[in-house]
C-alpha cells in the first residue's frame, strides 16, 4: 500500500516536474522568438530624400534614426506623430546631435519629393522625408514590419491609408533599439531615447 502510494507521489512529481520544465522551455523560447523578431526590424534601403538625392540606410551610420512612417495627407495621426518626434527632438537638447529624425512615406504616389520638402519643415528643421518608387517604399515598409494599405472605400485622389503607427530607434549601425507605440508622448520619447543613446 505504502509503496504503491510512493510510487504513484513519485509519478506525480515526474509529472509536475515535466511540465514545470516543458513551460520553462516555452517561456524561454517565446522570449527568443520576441528577441529574434526585435531585431529583425529594420535593413537596409534605397529611397529619395526631399531635397531629391538618393540616400540609403549606409549615409545614416554612426548616428541614430529615429524613424516613422506615414503620409503627408494624413489628417490626423501623422501629424501628431510627427509633432512628438520634433518635440522630443528639442527636449534632447545637444544630444539631438546623434539623431536623426526621418519621415518614410508609405503613400509615394503622391508623397512626391516637391510635397515632401514644403512638408517635413512644418515640424522640424532637421527631419528628413524620404520617399522612393512603390516598390522601394514595399520593400523598406516590409523590412520595419509596418502595414499600409488604401483605406477601404476611398476613391480618387482624397483616399486615405491605413497604417500601422510606431516611431523606430535604430542604432548608429543601423540596427533596431527601440520601438515608441503611437501616442506615446515627447517626454517619454525623449528620455528613453537619452537613455538608450547613454549620454
Ligand atoms: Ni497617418
Amino acid at each position: 500500500m505504502t509503496a504503491r502510494f510512493l510510487r504513484i507521489a513519485l509519478a506525480s512529481l515526474v509529472g509536475l516536474a515535466l511540465a514545470a520544465g516543458i513551460a520553462w522551455w516555452q517561456v524561454q523560447h517565446a522570449t527568443h522568438q520576441v528577441e529574434t523578431s526585435a531585431a529583425a526590424v529594420g535593413g537596409p534601403f534605397r529611397l529619395t530624400d526631399h531635397t531629391g538625392k538618393a540616400v540609403s540606410d549606409a549615409d545614416f551610420r554612426g548616428r541614430y534614426m529615429l524613424i516613422y512612417f506615414g503620409y503627408t495627407f494624413c489628417p490626423d495621426v501623422c501629424p501628431t506623430e510627427l509633432s512628438t518626434m520634433a518635440a522630443a527632438m528639442d527636449k534632447l537638447g545637444p544630444d539631438a546631435d546623434r539623431v536623426q529624425p526621418l519621415f518614410v512615406t508609405i503613400d509615394p504616389e503622391r508623397d512626391t519629393v516637391a510635397h515632401m520638402a514644403d512638408y517635413v519643415p512644418l515640424f522640424h528643421p532637421r527631419l528628413v522625408g524620404l520617399t522612393g518608387t512603390p516598390d522601394e517604399i514595399r520593400a523598406v515598409a516590409r523590412e520595419f514590419r509596418v502595414y499600409a494599405a488604401k483605406a477601404p472605400g476611398s476613391s480618387g485622389e482624397a483616399y486615405l491609408m491605413d497604417h500601422s503607427s510606431f516611431v523606430y530607434l535604430m542604432g548608429p549601425d543601423g540596427k533596431f533599439v527601440a520601438v515608441f507605440p503611437g501616442g506615446t508622448g515627447p517626454e517619454k520619447m525623449a528620455g528613453d531615447i537619452r537613455k538608450r543613446i547613454g549620454s
